[in-house]
Parts: C-alpha cells; structure tokens; sequence
C-alpha cells in the first residue's frame, strides 16, 4: 500500500488528539499522510507531534510563502488519493457544505478533486442542530462520506451522538475507501441504478418495491475504488453516497431512465436498481378520497425497462449487467433475462433466502452468454468487488 497517500485535515476540537493515533495507525500500514492543522486544531495537538507521527511536514497556513512555494494549496488538495477530515468540526462541515474557502483546510476542501471522508466530532446539541443536519445532507449529496460520530459520553459533559468514531473505526472506512493496490478503472465511466423507484398514485400514495439499495450502493463503491468515474443513478434509500461516487436521486422509472440516459456515454452499467414494473395511469394531482363505496380499479400502464433500453442503441456501455431478483428456477429465469433484455451478464440472486431482502450478505450466480459461476453465500460487499473485479478484468 506504500503508493496511497491521503491528506489529513485535523479540525479544532478535543478528539484532535484521536487524529495522532489515526496517523500512526495508518503510517504502520503503509500509507503516507500529509496532514494540515487548523489554527483552532493546534489548540489541541501540537504541529511537531503531528509531524512527528506522519513523518511529513504540517501545512497549516494558506498565505505562508513558505508552505506555497513547496507546494501550492491546489497542488496540496489533489496530491492525495483521499481526503480526510478528523475532527470534521461542525465549523468545517459547515465551511465545505457552503463552499467556503477562508483558510487552508477549507480552500483545500473546495480545490480537490478527490474522495473526501469525514469523521464527525461535536457537542450533541451541535451534531443534532438543523443547521449541521443540513449541511450534512448537502455533503452526502455532494458525494462526501462519513465514518460515525458514535454515541455515548462527551468530554462537555452530555450524552448522545457526537463522539468521533474510533481511530481503528476511521482507519478501516479510509481503507475501504484506498481500495485495492491498482486501479484498472481509471479512466472508465460507470452508471450504476439502485434503490427502488416510486410510482404516484396521488400526491400521498405511491406504488414502490422492496430494495435496500446496499448491493447496489456496494458496487458503485467497489467500481470507484478501483479507479471508474461512478454515477449512481438511485431510488429513495436511507444509505449515503460511497466515496467518490456521483449520486444522482431519482423517484420514478422515468425519472431514473432519463439520469442514466444523462449519464451516459458509460463504459459499463449495472442495473441493480428494484425498478417498479408499473406505475398508475394517472397519477392524482390531489389526495384521492374514500366515498364509502368500493375502491376506484388502480389503472397500471408499464414502466420503461432500464436495462432494456441502455443495452440497446448506438451508445450501448460497452458492458451492461443486470440483476435478477427470483424466487423460484432461479438460474433459468436469469438466463430468460440475458436473452430478453439483451445485456451481457445477469447476476442471479434468490430472494427467498430469508435474511437476503435488506440483509447484509447474498449469493448469486453469474450467468453470461459463455455459462454460469455460482459464487459462495458472502457479504454484499464482497460481492460487490468480486464483480468489480470481474468488470475490471473485461477492461484489461
Ligand atoms: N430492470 C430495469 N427496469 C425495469 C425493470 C427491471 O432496469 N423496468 C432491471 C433491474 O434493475 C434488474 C433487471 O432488470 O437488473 C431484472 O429485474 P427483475 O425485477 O428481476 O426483472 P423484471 O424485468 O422486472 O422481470 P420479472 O418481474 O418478470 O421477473
């Protein structure tokens, strides 16, 4: 791992000193870090001790004529594989979620163009505030990711989530988040749907399906880690962005055909997506009414099929892969499905396994034109780098 190097932000606040042990975590696995130091975080460690642990110089002021002929905040922000931010402070959160640029970190912030990873760490009345709440919700969909806080005592003396996450806790997600030694998908451009979709029946009521959107969430971030530009294209979820993933939030089938469709041209799609199969014919500008007597018939007209349509026509992806969600023949109606909606792979999956729906492990089977391999029962995100591997292995 000796080529990764991230960039690590320590905010002011008392789980600074948590940030020494972070870099000495990851320092023993190999991993450069370059770290800068607010004006507010030298309040709590000290820039030598800091230096001393990652074994690099600490940056800390934006117009040190010094720091900028060594190298230049831009050059600073894009010189890592990953941005990390421990303590992120409600102040920092709120910096970067407003793109303001007042200081080394948060120019850094606005300049990168890399994944950046936040561990929380404030009082409890801050971390629970509309305001960070709300900034929180923009970094999600700005692509930011975020390891905890934790629940449990502070150091004000209050109880409840605003602890930052353990550093071994931070070290594993900035792990997950480094991926594996190379990047054979640099340069590549993925779509990838998940999530359900939902269909109006009235401005309270809708039609939806089943999905948690972890596998689909898993693969995007297996595909990013290995180097692809990510769009995932998602249905409503209460899951955050991967790293370096670009979500675009859609409801509708239509709306979802018409991001990938945006998204497009792509080298590979993978539709992981439960897209509703039907939606009402009319959808009730107002809440429909009960008058006592038998319920109006739904009218059902059929929803476009997404992967259908992005296997066909001039800007085809290279790849397309689709998901089978079955509960019976599986491996037959999978094969149905390469044939029908004329993608290059189906990954099977039995759903009547209890525990699949919105669990955390799968076994599939991955059926292509060439046959089919039954892979082991195994976390979703396993799953998701065996395929990324998979795809990668089709680019080389
Ligand atoms: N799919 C899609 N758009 C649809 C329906 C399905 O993109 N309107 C994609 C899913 O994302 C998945 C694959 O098609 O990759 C198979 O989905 P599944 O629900 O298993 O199959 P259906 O095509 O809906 O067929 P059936 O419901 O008859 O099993």
């Amino acid at each position: 791992m000796d080529q990764k190097r991230i960039l690590l932000i320590v905010g002011g606040g008392i789980a600074a000193y948590k940030a020494l042990e972070l870099t000495r975590l990851l320092r023993k696995a190999g991993v450069g870090v370059r770290p800068i130091l607010t004006a507010a975080g030298a309040h709590f460690v000290t820039p030598l001790s800091l230096s001393a642990l990652a074994e690099d110089k600490v940056y800390s002021e934006l117009f040190s004529l010094t720091d900028e002929a060594e190298m230049g905040h831009i050059e600073l922000s894009r010189s890592a594989d990953l941005v990390v931010v421990a303590p992120a402070t409600a102040d920092l959160m709120a910096k970067a979620a407003h793109g303001l640029a007042n200081d080394l970190s948060s120019t850094t912030l606005l300049a990168t163009d890399k994944p950046v990873l936040m561990a929380p760490a404030m009082n409890v009345r801050m971390w629970l505030h509309a305001a960070t709440q709300r900034n929180l919700a923009v970094l999600r969909a700005d692509g930011v990711s975020f390891v905890g806080p934790d629940e449990g005592a502070m150091a004000c003396g209050e109880f409840g989530p605003g602890r930052m996450a353990e550093p071994p806790v931070i070290f594993e997600a900035i792990m997950a988040a480094l991926g594996p030694g190379g990047r054979p998908l640099a340069g590549r451009r993925a779509i990838v749907t998940a999530g359900p979709t939902i269909e109006a029946i009235d401005p309270v009521r809708m039609l939806t399906n089943r999905s948690s959107g972890k596998q689909g969430y898993a693969i995007a971030g297996a595909l990013a880690a290995l180097g692809a530009e990510v769009t995932l294209v998602s249905g409503p979820t209460a899951l955050a962005a991967p790293i370096g993933v670009k979500r675009v939030d859609v409801e509708s089938a239509r709306d979802m055909l018409a991001a990938c469709e945006a998204a497009l041209p792509a080298d590979v799609a993978v539709c992981v997506a439960a897209v509703a199969d039907w939606r009402p014919a009319e959808a009730g500008g107002q809440k429909l009414k009960k008058d006592g007597g038998a319920p109006a018939p739904l009218a059902l007209v059929e929803n476009p099929d997404i992967l259908a349509a992005l296997s066909k026509g001039d800007r085809r992806p290279k790849l397309v892969v689709g998901f089978a969600a079955e509960t019976n023949d599986v491996e037959a109606h999978a094969k149905a499905k390469l044939g029908k909606k004329r993608c290059d792979w189906i990954v099977a999956n039995d759903v009547s396994v209890a525990g699949t729906m919105g669990g955390d492990d799968n076994a599939v089977a991955l059926v292509t034109t060439g046959g089919i391999e039954r892979w082991d029962r195994m976390a979703k995100g396993a799953v998701a780098r065996k395929l990324a591997d998979r795809i990668a292995q089709e680019f080389q």
